[in-house]
């Protein structure tokens, strides 16, 4: 089962924000470029880079309107090409973004759709009359609190969209257009890209009914199993992997999100039927609820350890033997995990003690930018400082019926735009544009990290090592098992292939006692000075986390 991309520890670099290498204010590919050595020497083998296709940028690039140019505020396709040789002479394999779902309405297939009465590019995308009483033509809700339908008067029918109303979904039942999109897969691919993450891929075939979902009034209706996981899906998936995928040494992992369950998962990447890969979940990203919960008060929401545990352990034992799966703790779609399942006043105990919780369990770790330094949630002082397209929708829709300070409370807590702030590297950085710099990157920053022994980054660079090197047949092809299951504040666990190591992870911000001492095991990693034993337990202090070696 010897696969490189099970071996690797990913990065996750979102463009715009990451680094900036000629000072004009937005990230670019020369500022991925500069930054390969540092990535590198993290122990870093694969990158999963955002979308930089040309965009006018409503959804942060995800709304394409040329698939095959790079948008200016990143660079050139030379710099993409240069970026490609620089990361395969350091040994580092690039993935793309690749977003299938839905183009820009900027895309000149959507507009001559929406223009030209022959288009052939009409049914490249999916219209419908309005319905009998000239209204949407039924009441789906999107994924960005709006109807799915926006009408378009000009030529009198709605489109549709999951997304913001700026990012029209296409209509994979069209054949001509599954081959434009084989197209511009392959072209990324001869350019040298190693795979792709499959941007809401879960989304492609629709409920073609397009029958009303139960409603009990006339309201929307949020019911995503319309456009989710659907048995056409997987006839176009089939047609992709046989005509484009099969063709390349490339890794794909694709974007099934919040509405899959673990049979589904392996529908997609089961090894021996699958279409991809891995496929990322989303179940252990909002264990605590800070998401959807605007009615909770920050202190309602705390980890349940136990039920997250049963969660990771749940995809391990579903999953194991027949699939791989990525593990993160966010990506750019969350907040800050130091914020949410650690606490930024224990900041280098909690980001340690997750970094070290991550990296050892199963499947390819991906680490979102800054999550090696501990970055945290972004302390927006106003609802204007939003720029989340969905935030945005959020804050329209709640504005009625929230005050501002509860709309502020909820996104300060579960904004996507917490995870889009700039990349922190040194304390004399200079904020060029208007993204958003977090107040703190005075003390957290990449640069202060590199110079103390004991920091977040020294400790990720440390565990990442032991990975990839000494005990990388137990972190990567060792049996994943729980351990002290029922322990509501503590997560550990043991890998067990040649040697036998064990993660232990206190999740509280207080002490817990938690097992008699053991002193004959190695203590390979941890996150405080001393071990701390009385009356012969061992005492967990906040965050406190262990890698032993049990001999
Ligand atoms: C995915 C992306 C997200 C984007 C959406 C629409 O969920 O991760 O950022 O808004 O797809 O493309």
């Amino acid at each position: 089962m010897g696969k490189w991309w099970k071996d690797v520890v990913g990065y996750q670099i979102y463009p715009s924000v990451f680094n900036d290498s000629n000072n004009d204010g937005h990230g670019d590919i020369n500022g991925i470029s500069d930054k390969l050595e540092y990535l590198k020497d993290l122990g870093i083998g694969l990158i999963w880079v955002g979308p930089i296709y040309r965009s006018p940028k409503v959804d942060n690039g995800y709304d394409v309107s040329d698939f095959y140019n790079i948008d200016e505020s990143y660079g050139t396709l030379d710099d993409v090409k240069n970026m490609l040789a620089k990361a395969k002479s350091l040994g580092i394999r690039v993935i793309f973004d690749l977003v299938l779902n839905h183009t820009s309405s900027k895309h000149e297939w959507f507009i001559d759709a929406c223009n030209n009465v022959d288009s052939k590019y009409r049914d490249y995308y999916i219209f419908k009359d309005p319905n009998d009483e000239g209204g949407r033509p039924n009441n789906w809700k999107g994924f960005f609190e709006e109807s799915v339908w926006t009408y378009v008067p000009k030529i009198n029918k709605y489109y549709m969209h999951i997304f913001s109303k700026e990012m029209p979904d296409l209509n994979w039942d069209n054949k001509e257009l599954r081959q434009e999109m084989y197209k511009v897969a392959r072209y990324w691919l001869d350019m040298g890209v190693d795979g792709f993450r499959l941007d809401a891929i879960a989304h492609l075939a629709k409920d073609k009914t397009f029958r009303d979902s139960k409603a009990y009034k006339d309201d929307l209706v949020y019911d995503p199993s319309k456009f989710s996981n659907r048995k056409e899906l997987f006839k176009y998936l089939k047609e992709f992997k046989k005509e484009v995928l099969d063709h390349y040494d490339c890794v794909t992992i694709g974007e099934v999100g919040g509405c899959a369950t673990t049979d589904e998962a392996l529908k997609y990447s089961n090894y021996k039927t699958g279409y991809f890969n891995m496929v990322f979940n989303f179940d252990t990203c909002w264990e605590n609820g800070a998401y959807g919960s605007i009615d909770k008060s920050d202190s309602e929401i705390k980890t349940n350890v136990y039920n997250l545990k049963l969660l990771f352990e749940k995809w391990y034992k579903d999953i194991d033997e027949k699939a791989w799966l990525p593990l993160y703790w966010l990506n750019h779609d969350h907040p800050r995990v130091v914020s949410q399942y650690g606490d930024i006043y224990y900041r280098k105990e909690s980001a340690k003690m997750l970094g070290l919780t991550l990296l050892f369990m199963y499947g390819t770790p991906f680490i979102y930018q800054g999550e090696e330094i501990g970055m945290s949630n972004v302390n927006h002082k106003s609802l204007d400082m939003f720029k989340d397209v969905n935030a945005v929708n959020i804050i329209n829709e709640y504005k009625d019926k929230y005050t501002e300070k509860e709309i502020l409370r909820f996104l300060n807590r579960a904004s996507r735009d917490n995870a889009r702030s700039l990349m922190q590297w040194s304390s004399n950085q200079v904020n060029h544009g208007d993204f958003y710099l977090n107040e703190n990157y005075k003390v957290v920053n990449v640069e202060d990290n590199l110079k103390d022994k004991d920091s977040i980054l020294n400790f990720y660079k440390k565990i990442i090592d032991l990975r990839n090197n000494e005990y990388h047949d137990e972190a990567v092809y060792g049996k994943f098992k729980l351990i002290y299951r029922k322990n509501k504040d503590v997560f550990a666990y043991q890998k067990i292939k040649d040697k036998k190591i064990m993660v232990i992870s206190n999740f509280r911000d207080y002490i817990v006692n938690f097992r008699d001492y053991v002193s004959e095991n190695k203590i390979i990693m941890h996150n405080y000075k001393d071990v701390m034993v009385v009356n012969n337990k061992l005492v967990l202090r906040p965050f406190e986390c262990y890698l032993i070696e049990i001999i």
